[in-house]
């Protein structure tokens, strides 16, 4: 097993560990760490995520979002060429979603948004290291997606402490972020 399925497999065991009680406790507070940055008050068009197997949750992060006006995406896994395609929502009724490729969440209609016009992307991840590394589950889908965003767009990681480590092993295709937010 190389370095990245070693660190993946263990933090994602503390992941399924972790209580979800604390899960939703811990993600209201990064909601609150989100919503008082320049690049969350700065941005009009968002992609956030929606949260699969233990990730921090955004439910009340994209409610409040779309109540305050900002225009939410959520990623649609585009599996033919391996990357992410944003789809825009208005809202997270039931009947809006669906169960999608890897059994992630997505709209059920989908409502592409041009990437040129993303200011915000609000990324999940396994780990991230102290330099704002990121270790996704495997398959590069966000590393083919952040790469072709201009350098404009703000990129921020969503994490609990716990999936915090000193030094993750990346590579020239691996994308950071420019910070994570994190309790
Ligand atoms: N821009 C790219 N073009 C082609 N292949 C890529 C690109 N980015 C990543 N890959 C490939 O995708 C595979 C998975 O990469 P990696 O292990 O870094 O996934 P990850 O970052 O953990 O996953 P994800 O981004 O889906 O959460 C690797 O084989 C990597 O070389
Ligand atoms: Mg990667």
């Amino acid at each position: 097993m190389d370095d990245k399925q070693k660190i993946r497999k263990e933090i994602l065991k503390k992941t399924k560990a972790y209580k979800e009680e604390l899960r939703l406790r811990k993600s209201l507070l990064i909601k609150n760490k989100l919503f008082k940055t320049k690049e969350f008050k700065e941005a009009e068009n968002i992609l956030f995520y929606l949260a699969f197997k233990g990730e921090v949750e955004t439910r009340k992060m994209i409610e409040d979002s779309l109540k305050i006006g900002k225009t939410v995406l959520v990623p649609v896994c585009d599996m033919k060429r391996k990357t992410i395609v944003p789809s825009k929502i208005s809202n997270l009724f039931k009947e809006e979603l669906c169960i999608g490729s890897y059994g992630i969440e997505r709209p059920r209609k989908i409502r592409s948004f041009s990437a040129k016009d993303i200011d915000l992307v609000i990324v999940p991840a396994v780990a991230f290291d102290k330099y704002n590394n990121r270790l996704g589950r495997g398959k590069g889908y966000y590393d083919r997606f952040l790469k072709k965003l201009s350098s404009r767009v703000k990129k921020i990681g969503l994490a609990f402490k716990f999936q915090i480590v000193d030094r993750l092993p990346v590579n020239l295709l691996d994308q950071p972020v420019d910070r994570v937010i994190t309790a």
